[in-house]
């Protein structure tokens, strides 16, 4: 009874040196903490965070993400320039990097329209390449980079952007020289390439009507053939007003019926003007720089950062909502000042989208983020 006593006048002291030991370094939870029962929060990772050089942000990814995916080092173009080239230097550093991390490490990605050098759809005389010469070359590719990391990248974003937004398949070289069966192929040799390794098809606006009934079209021919898929990849690029809330919850519903895991790939919330009508991600949109597309140039207003919190909170309460289905959260940049935001779809504009901003520090968009995981 005696000795009871003693141990529960200490409690309180113990808890005051906790308390004080350990909230000046808790202050700031961590998004991977905080969704650790929800899903993975990843980010995607540039050159100079990978190589270590942008210290700053190495330690945001560390605290904060327990998922990584390349932006660009391991597309067709950077990590296959030449047709006997592989570089594969940043590929092997944001591997290890992820190792070391004990990260979830996404592979982004093998087929694609963009950011594919012109070589690999034309032969020597720069005519276009007939349908076994493209298949040879995209084998040749997938078995090659999805081979080196076998066991270690543990997704694959297989096929980019395939699908345009009323549904038709997107007239790409590889629909058009090899026919749609090249979604197929590329499966069966990333499936060939690593056994073990989780499969996706990736793409925007995957919430449009058109683009979801083909998506979910492809994924039932490609189950039906015994074909190995694991996933959808909705990219989040997606703006103040779009997608609408019921039309994503619809998608991510429809996606998950299909026995796949679905994931928000490429999280970024654009608050800058929209040039045009365009919504979505396609890289080679291009408009001319003008003042009134950059209007927060010295900085984002209070009622702006605001505006952005209540939107991310918004989406992440129907994310959250979903989480038995969801396995993965990636946002598109480590912080406001790396997103590619700032130079598209328009050059040189300063861009808000993400959770961080220039200077390392979480952004209010960043508070309404953790509180919807606390249940609110
Ligand atoms: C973007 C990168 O963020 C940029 O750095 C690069 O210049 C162009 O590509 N959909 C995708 C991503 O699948 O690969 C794109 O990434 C954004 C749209």
């Amino acid at each position: 009874m005696e000795r009871k006593i003693k141990v529960a006048q200490l409690l309180p002291i113990a808890g005051l040196i906790v308390l004080v030991i350990g909230c000046p370094l808790n202050a700031q939870p961590a998004l991977k903490g905080a969704f650790k029962h929800a899903f993975y929060i990843g980010t995607a990772l540039n050159r100079n965070q990978i190589t270590g050089a942008d210290k700053n942000s190495v330690a945001i990814v560390e605290k904060h993400f327990n998922s990584i995916t390349a932006e660009n080092i391991l597309k067709w173009v950077y990590v296959h320039p030449e047709p006997t080239r592989y570089d594969f230097a940043p590929a092997d550093s944001f591997v290890a990097f992820g190792e070391k991390n004990k990260m979830f490490i996404v592979g982004h990605t093998l087929v694609w329209h963009n950011q594919t050098p012109r070589w690999v759809f034309a032969d020597d005389a720069g005519k276009p390449v007939d349908r076994e010469t493209l298949l040879q070359r995209m084998k040749e590719h997938i078995l090659t980079v999805a081979g080196r990391y076998k066991g270690r990248i543990h997704g694959w974003d297989v096929v980019n952007e395939a699908v345009e937004d009323d549904g038709q398949l997107r007239q790409s070289k590889w629909l058009q020289i090899i026919g749609e069966d090249y979604l197929q192929k590329a499966f069966e040799w990333a499936h060939e390439a690593d056994p073990k390794a989780e499969l996706y098809y990736n793409d925007y606006n995957m919430w449009h009507t058109g683009k979801r009934q083909t998506v979910i079209r492809l994924v039932r021919e490609l189950q039906s053939k015994g074909v190995r898929i694991d996933g959808i990849g909705m990219q989040g690029h997606w703006g103040m007003d779009y997608p609408p809330l019921d039309e994503l919850e619809t998608s991510l519903l429809a996606y998950a019926e299909l026995g796949v895991k679905v994931m928000i790939t490429e999280l970024d919330i654009n608050i800058l003007p929209n040039p045009g009508s365009h919504q979505g991600a396609d890289i080679t949109q291009n408009y001319a720089l003008q003042q009134e597309l950059n209007p927060y140039a010295a900085g984002l207003p209070d009622s702006m950062q605001a505006k952005l919190a209540s939107r991310y909170a918004e989406l992440f309460k129907i994310l959250y909502k979903h989480r038995d289905k969801i396995t993965r959260v990636t946002f598109w940049g480590v912080h406001d000042g790396v997103s590619w935001h700032n130079n598209w779809p328009v050059r040189g504009r300063t861009a808000y989208s993400l959770l961080f901003d220039r200077k390392y520090q979480p952004k209010p968009a960043f508070d309404a983020v953790i509180r919807i995981a606390g249940g609110e």
